[in-house]
């Protein structure tokens, strides 16, 4: 850790919202356990009665998502967005809420995929982006004052972030640091952790959701462009060494990537001393270590998860919550000296990775992330969203063995992981275990589509039927309206 970063954390006394690490080994028996029963899906003469309620109360949505699919391909263009049987049009977002194009409200879950920590649409955060659009309009391409404002926040928060550079997205960001990376280190290797999510970049685009899939999902992708991406199984340190090693005779590893909570935002959950020693095998043989803290950044607490883990990264990738929900949420930050191969500006002459973005860094997006990140510094908005997630965790948990039923419910703060179909879970260790569960997959992906459809139907947005993100709007009072809710779908299994 260099000075600096000691420095801030001491000063930033991180309070983290996340209260306890899950017990991982009881996780992954659990995991082990619910993917080798049977499937409890909704029960099939209970699934009308879910259907109906898409066909009586949502003739709007129906409409909209119709018209869709003439003009967009699938009708849906977020990877997140529930299709089944339709999507749902919403027309307004406030606090924990969401109301349909019907007039139907639903509690969010989804939270935009992540980034609407205090809850959609926060006034406190409205109110400054009104004024910077009557006065200045949403870009001018050149600087303004809530750039430097917005970075000097974050330095001041994330122990690892000496400078920042903004970007366009957390694809682009994480784009950019893994080129940031082979410039500095000037080696090619990238090795992430199998199954995480890190954008839709091409060389990214392999180990994607399950481990050890490599180039499944690859296509439209040429070989070259994923030809120096690896990956290892997640807790997997031995893997991770031997992947290192075996760089260091072919010109070495420029970086290993990774989500700090474990793929997928802790879908599949690291063991707590984890970060530490990929830190310590990095520094053995030179690589840098990035943290993918896309999710993470600010959710976990203002220092991100490296400050929960106390792990100082190389280079930390941000996006969602850094501009808390207003478009062009991305940017790079790290140690000074890696940093400074990012300069931007026409007179450049250095050796430098290019990176670029016409809207990237733009006002709007800046003075929105300035204030809702202020906002949830001041709100302590981690850690009450997490008091969210570890009582809607608890009451899940007390449904789940009630009702008598294999899911596993465990979250990590505000981050919240319901495993109902397991899909995610399923062991791809090897090559005859990834072949014998395809079949398998496709099975319980339709299951937590129909789960999804219950949620919804019982008025809970959620992300994809497997993970929820709890916001600083979501008073007691909420998640007990949820769990209610959560309890009428689980009767209909
Ligand atoms: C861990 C992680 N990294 C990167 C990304 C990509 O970010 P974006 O969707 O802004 O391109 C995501 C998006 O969900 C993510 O979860």
């Amino acid at each position: 850790m260099s000075n600096l970063a000691s420095a801030h954390t001491a000063a930033t006394a991180p309070r983290s919202g996340i209260s306890a690490w899950p017990d991982v080994d009881a996780l992954y028996r659990r995991f082990a356990e619910l993917v080798a029963q049977p499937m409890r899906p909704i029960r099939a003469d209970a699934m009308p009665q879910v259907m109906r309620y898409f066909d009586e109360k949502c003739s709007g949505s129906r409409r909209l998502a119709e018209q869709a699919k003439a003009v967009i391909p699938g009708g849906v263009q977020h990877n997140l967005a529930f299709n089944h049987p339709f999507p749902l049009a919403v027309v307004q977002a406030e606090g924990a809420h969401l109301t349909d194009i019907d007039g139907n409200r639903y509690i969010d879950f989804l939270q935009a995929g992540g980034p609407t920590l205090l809850g959609s649409n926060h006034p406190a955060v409205r109110q400054k982006v009104h004024e910077l659009i009557d006065r200045c309009g949403p870009v001018t391409g050149l600087l303004h004052e809530y750039e430097v404002k917005l970075a000097e926040l974050v330095c001041r928060h994330m122990p690892g972030v000496e400078m920042l550079r903004l970007l366009g997205s957390g694809t682009e960001a994480v784009m950019g640091a893994v080129r940031l990376a082979r410039t500095y280190t000037r080696r090619k290797w990238i090795i992430k952790v199998g199954g995480a999510y890190h954008g839709w970049s091409d060389q990214l685009v392999y180990g994607m959701r399950l481990p050890n899939t490599g180039r499944m999902e690859a296509t439209g992708i040429p070989r070259g462009a994923t030809g120096h991406t690896q990956e290892c199984l997640p807790n997997d340190l031995d893997a991770l060494r031997r992947t290192l090693r075996l760089n260091r005779l072919r010109g070495g590893t420029a970086a290993v990537l990774l989500e700090p909570l474990g793929p997928e935002s802790g879908t599949r959950p690291v063991h707590p001393g984890y970060n530490r020693q990929v830190r310590a095998l990095c520094d053995e043989f030179g690589a840098l270590l990035i943290f993918d803290e896309v999710v993470t950044g600010f959710r976990v607490g203002m220092g991100g998860a490296q400050a929960y883990f106390g792990v100082t990264p190389d280079i930390t990738v941000l996006g969602k919550c850094l501009t808390g929900g207003y478009p062009m949420a991305g940017a790079i930050g790290g140690r000074k000296d890696i940093m400074m191969a990012l300069v931007g500006g026409i007179g450049t002459t250095s050796r430098r990775a290019f990176v670029g973005g016409t809207l990237s860094a733009n006002p709007l997006s800046c003075v929105a992330g300035y204030h809702a990140l202020q906002e949830a510094d001041r709100s302590n908005a981690a850690v009450v969203a997490g008091r969210a997630g570890d009582r809607l965790r608890a009451g899940l948990d007390e449904i789940i063995q009630r009702r008598k039923l294999p899911y596993v419910a465990y979250n990590m703060g505000s981050i919240v992981h319901l495993q109902t179909a397991g899909v995610l879970l399923l062991d791809t260790s090897s090559l005859w275990k990834l072949l014998k569960v395809k079949d398998e997959a496709r099975r319980r992906k339709h299951m937590m589509e129909e789960m999804g459809a219950a949620y919804t139907a019982h008025g809970l947005v959620t992300l994809a039927g497997s993970r929820i993100y709890t916001s600083l709007a979501d008073t007691d009072d909420v998640i007990d309206d949820a769990l209610n809710r959560f309890d009428d779908v689980f009767a209909l299994v």
